[in-house]
């Protein structure tokens, strides 16, 4: 079991009465290596809405046990409240942020979490979900963290100045349509440029995209 409040935790949302995600947001989080989710705030408590393959392999829950449930289920005794809090903050003021926290798998083995959650917008420049994503590093080793963040920087180099752009406008939460307006380009010119931004960066989802910007800090 779970050492946090998982049992005491009940789904703020019955996962049968979750719609099933569109698919723009699956694709979003289906084929990442890196354990990735995607709530839901306009539903109550906003609740886990997809999950992908790589966050059931980390935390041992399946998908069944976290849509309709907040990721709050990830935390624990040892938990630190001022990390919960930024995060909080975060989602509060639809910034994306990184922090590493402790969290507990469901066996109840603690790990560091550096945990990204970042707003997606929808067409309409309203917020419609978070994207959340997950990766296990070593205890103390804040190295990792500090080399992450540099091969990061050192990747995102590599980029033409409008891939380069599109990547940092991407990570910000904003659909292709959005950023078109904002470049003054056509849909299809950003979604050429995000295809090769992330054929260069070698990610197969825009969960990583959005990840690395974040972490490089871009
Ligand atoms: C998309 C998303 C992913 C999240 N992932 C994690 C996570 O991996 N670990 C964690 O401790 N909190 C995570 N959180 C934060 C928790 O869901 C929750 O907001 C936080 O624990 C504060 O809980 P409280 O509302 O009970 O104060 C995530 C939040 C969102 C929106």
């Amino acid at each position: 079991m779970n050492d946090g409040t998982s049992s005491s935790d009940p789904a703020a949302v019955p996962a049968e009465k979750i719609d099933p995600p569109p698919q723009w947001v699956l694709d979003l989080i289906e084929g990442s290596p890196i354990a990735s989710v995607v709530s839901d705030p306009r539903l109550p408590d906003n609740p886990l809405i997809a999950i992908n393959k790589a966050f059931e392999d980390l935390t041992g829950f399946s998908k069944e046990e976290c849509v309709g449930r907040n990721c709050r289920f990830l935390a624990g005794s040892g938990t630190e409240p001022w990390l919960t809090e930024k995060i909080r903050e975060g989602v509060r003021e639809h910034k994306p942020v990184l922090v590493e926290i402790l969290n507990y798998k469901k066996d109840g083995t603690p790990f560091r979490n550096a945990v990204l959650v970042a707003p997606i917008y929808g067409d309409e420049d309203q917020l419609q979900y978070f994207l959340g994503s997950q990766v296990e590093i070593a205890e103390g080793d804040s190295s990792v963290s500090i080399g992450r963040q540099q091969r990061a920087a050192e990747a995102l180099k590599t980029l033409s100045p409008r891939q380069f752009e599109v990547t940092r406008m991407v990570a910000s939460g904003l659909r292709n349509k959005q950023v078109a307006a904002e470049l003054g380009l056509s849909e299809k010119t950003v979604k050429m440029h995000r295809g090769l931004a992330m054929e260069k960066l070698g990610f197969t989802s825009s969960a990583d995209l959005v990840r690395i910007a974040v972490e490089a800090g871009i």
